[in-house]
């Protein structure tokens, strides 16, 4: 079972679902509204401990209304929580609207992610004992790339999904092992993505690529879903991928496709990511384990 960190974001997702988004100036009726804990390091979080990983989170919840709920989702997916600290102030959220064809839109406000500026030594010991550190965007880059060396120092492999995306310095690119992007960052991080041993593509409903050190490629096809919504289905895929890591390329592409493939099929980031039992069902369907 490999050991993961995940040093990244929590938020109450305040989910909208409308027929059709609204255009800029336009108001149109939603048909239903719900609080989902997601936050992509939560996501990931949950993701990678169901696919089968043994997974600690590092993060921060605000003081407010959120802060219980968005613990107890972890806790509850056996994520440890040790590391999760509350900070004063508001946790973070972010408001989606999920359209008829399950497409989202996404703001996020940082809240106490923002506030993930320090490492402590027990975060450390945590990274330094994790076979995976998974990060993300959605928290102060220098936390990441603090969180990187110290990974990279102690032998664990850093996982970066640089999401939401921008772009970041070299000298973080120059400590991470392996990259989780879409097909948009993936053009927009070309020139930094060169220098990064192992790439990994989601392709939407086409599954997702993977380039290797040595230029080696392989490609996974998608299963076929009926899609309700998008939210969440890269973390699920993120997480997933972690949990198999240590399995090679190969396998961990098709637990990552298979798993972010049914998270597609529920409303919800937290709330949509499969369990174990439903990834290895898919898999065994598919003729793939
Ligand atoms: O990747 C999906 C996630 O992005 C949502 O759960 C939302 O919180 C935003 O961080």
């Amino acid at each position: 079972m490999a050991r993961i960190a995940v040093v990244g974001s929590i938020n109450m997702d305040l989910v909208t679902t409308v027929g059709r988004r609204p255009e800029p100036g336009e108001t149109v009726s939603g048909e239903g509204f719900a609080l989902v804990p997601g936050g992509k390091g939560s996501n990931q979080a949950i993701a990678a401990q169901r696919a089968g990983g043994d997974v600690e989170f590092v993060g921060a919840v605000g003081d407010d209304v959120f802060a219980a709920a968005l613990r107890e989702v972890l806790s509850k997916a056996g994520v440890g929580v040790s590391r999760l600290r509350a900070v004063d102030g508001p946790s973070g959220i972010a408001a989606i609207v999920v359209d008829g064809g399950g497409e989202n839109s996404i703001i996020v406000v940082a809240g106490a992610n923002g506030r993930m500026t320090e490492l402590t030594v027990a975060d450390r010991e945590t990274i330094a004992a994790a076979d995976v550190l998974m990060c993300q965007l959605e928290i102060p880059v220098a936390t990441v790339l603090a969180a990187a060396r110290h990974a990279r120092a102690n032998g664990t492999v850093v996982m970066l999904n640089p999401s939401p995306v921008r772009e970041l310095p070299a000298e973080v690119w120059a400590e991470i092992d392996v990259a989780v992007v879409n097909e948009g960052e993936g053009e927009q991080l070309a020139a930094a993505l060169s220098g990064v041993p192992h790439v990994i593509t989601t392709l939407g409903a086409a599954g997702a690529s993977y380039r290797g050190p040595r230029g080696e490629m392989l490609s996974q096809p998608g299963i076929p879903v009926r899609v309700v919504d998008t939210t969440g289905a890269g973390d699920t895929f993120t997480g997933a991928l972690a949990a198999h890591w240590h399995r090679g390329p190969r396998t961990a592409l098709a637990w990552a496709c298979t798993a972010g493939a049914l998270a597609t099929t529920k409303l919800g980031a937290s709330a949509s990511i499969p369990e174990l039992a439903e990834i290895r069902r898919a898999l065994a369907e598919a003729g793939a384990r």
